[in-house]
């Protein structure tokens, strides 16, 4: 672990949005609980982002490229229906002899990051494990078409180097998963690179999907530890984040499952104030507003404590697809480091269609250069989210639109304008006529 793109790249104030898109004032900020929301302009792609982030954790955590065994990358950006994003990445390895590289790209929605993850981790684990690391990369670039999904956009990549002896040590015992069939977000239209959404769905399956990981996950932990597990077990949950709204939502739904399990984590107050919604069945619960009220409202300061450290990235930078779950541990590491050690991160991960995971592991301060502390120098948060160039929505809009013109085209060059990326930053300058794309490096 880890680093993290995007570099000095391009953002836009959700408070300037909502005037812009005649939306009541609050409504991205307050309403989402969103910032600032990051965007490639027509020179970055998934490519050039997921380039950046593995060149740069090589360099920054010296790294000879032909110590690397196996490398994974989860996007649902598609470029190419065929050549995988891993592909173009294997430049940075082929010029240094190693071509000996398993893995390619996991698909399907938001979760392909996980997917790409738990390749990883489980390769290292495995018999086939050969003694290098693994390399996992989430790249996505999230557009919405006009409207109300518009605003939950963003861009990233993470890279995240996966080997023993890490200060992440995965407890690969305890997870629980649900996947299942679902129209909720998903992109049938292969000439266009926005989603058909069904927003409310997609809110509910989220939901849905988190019950289901969340019993699984303790029902194994109680099967292996036999021992209750509550969420006074957990000292931090990190949530994929679509929006930050729906991340207060989803601790509070943690909170009402552990009420509805008598677990020792709720006290009287909290019984008391949930007591009326005990009845209520799934599908009812999902529904109740009043039960969404009174569950966020006794969760707030746990919230404060066990979420809100892990919400920095994800509330600047928006949805960021496979990369926003890891986007979020990195802010976690940002702004936690020299005191988690020994802590349990519970992890939520969803993609729409659908696939859930939710699994956890522990933090240790490890040793230099893998150290947490480290990890955080390196990914250097503040100061890349500072010096991003903020530019006015009209041009975001007129970004939008040429980038539908230039999705799927062929025989163009791009504006080779750099001037707001930071040095290290690859960027695009062609696609030819045979639809071979080309990236130059600030
Ligand atoms: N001030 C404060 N709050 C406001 C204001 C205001 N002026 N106006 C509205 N709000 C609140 C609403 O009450 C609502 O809050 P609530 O959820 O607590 O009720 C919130 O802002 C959003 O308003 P809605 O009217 O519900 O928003 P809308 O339906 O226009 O769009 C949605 C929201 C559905 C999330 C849309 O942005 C979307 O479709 N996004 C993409 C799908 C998505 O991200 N799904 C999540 C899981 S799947 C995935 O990761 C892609």
């Amino acid at each position: 672990m880890s680093e993290f793109s995007p570099w000095k790249s391009t953002s836009l104030l959700h408070e300037v949005l909502e005037a812009h898109d005649g939306a009541s004032k609050g409504k991205y900020t307050i309403g989402l609980g969103q910032d600032c929301m990051g965007f490639c302009t027509e020179v970055e792609d998934v490519i050039s982002m997921s380039l950046t982030v593995v060149t740069s954790l090589l360099e920054k955590y010296d790294i000879d490229p032909t110590q690397v065994g196996r490398m994974e990358v989860g996007s649902e950006t598609v470029i190419d229906k065929s050549k995988s994003i891993k592909t173009f990445l294997m430049q940075a390895f082929e010029k240094c002899g190693n071509t000996d590289i398993e893995g390619v790209d996991s698909t399907n929605a938001c979760y392909g990051g996980t997917a790409a993850l738990l390749n990883c981790v489980n390769w290292v684990e495995s018999s086939s494990w050969d003694g290098r690391y693994g390399l996992v990369v989430c790249t996505d670039s999230a557009v919405y078409a006009e409207g109300p999904a518009r605003p939950t956009g963003g861009a990233a990549a993470i890279a995240m180097l996966i080997g023993p002896d890490a200060p992440i040590a995965f407890e690969s015992k305890f997870r629980g998963s649900h996947m299942s069939h679902a129209y909720d977000f998903y992109k049938p239209n292969l000439a266009s690179e926005y989603p058909v959404v069904d927003g409310k769905l997609s809110q509910t399956c989220y939901l849905m999907a988190l019950d289901s990981c969340y019993k699984r996950y303790c029902h194994k932990y109680e099967k292996l530890e036999g021992k209750q597990f509550s969420m006074d077990d957990a000292d931090y949950f990190v949530f994929h984040s679509p929006y930050n709204k729906l991340v207060q939502k989803s601790f509070a739904r943690l909170m009402f499952n552990d009420f509805l399990r008598n677990a020792s984590s709720v006290d009287e107050s909290t019984k008391e104030k949930l007591a009326p919604f005990a009845a209520l069945t799934g599908d009812e619960s999902y529904a109740s507003r009043d039960l969404e009220k009174a569950a966020q409202q006794v969760a707030k300061s746990h919230y404060d404590v066990k979420v809100q450290p892990t919400t920095l990235i994800p509330k600047q930078v928006g949805n960021m697809y496979t990369a926003s779950l890891y986007a979020a541990l990195a802010s976690l590491i940002h702004n936690k480091h020299s005191t988690l050690n020994d802590k349990r991160v519970i992890m939520f991960s969803y993609g729409s269609g659908l696939s859930s995971t939710m699994f956890s592991f522990r933090l240790r301060e490890g040793q230099h250069p893998f150290s947490l502390s480290n990890i955080a120098n390196v990914m250097n948060v503040d100061e890349k989210l500072k010096s991003r160039n903020e530019l006015p929505p009209e041009k975001f809009v007129e970004i939008m639109q040429l980038m539908e013109h230039r999705y799927g085209a062929k025989d163009f060059v791009t504006s080779k304008d750099c001037s707001l990326l930071s040095p290290g930053t690859y960027y695009l300058t062609e696609v030819d006529s045979m639809y071979r794309r080309f990236y130059a490096k600030k």
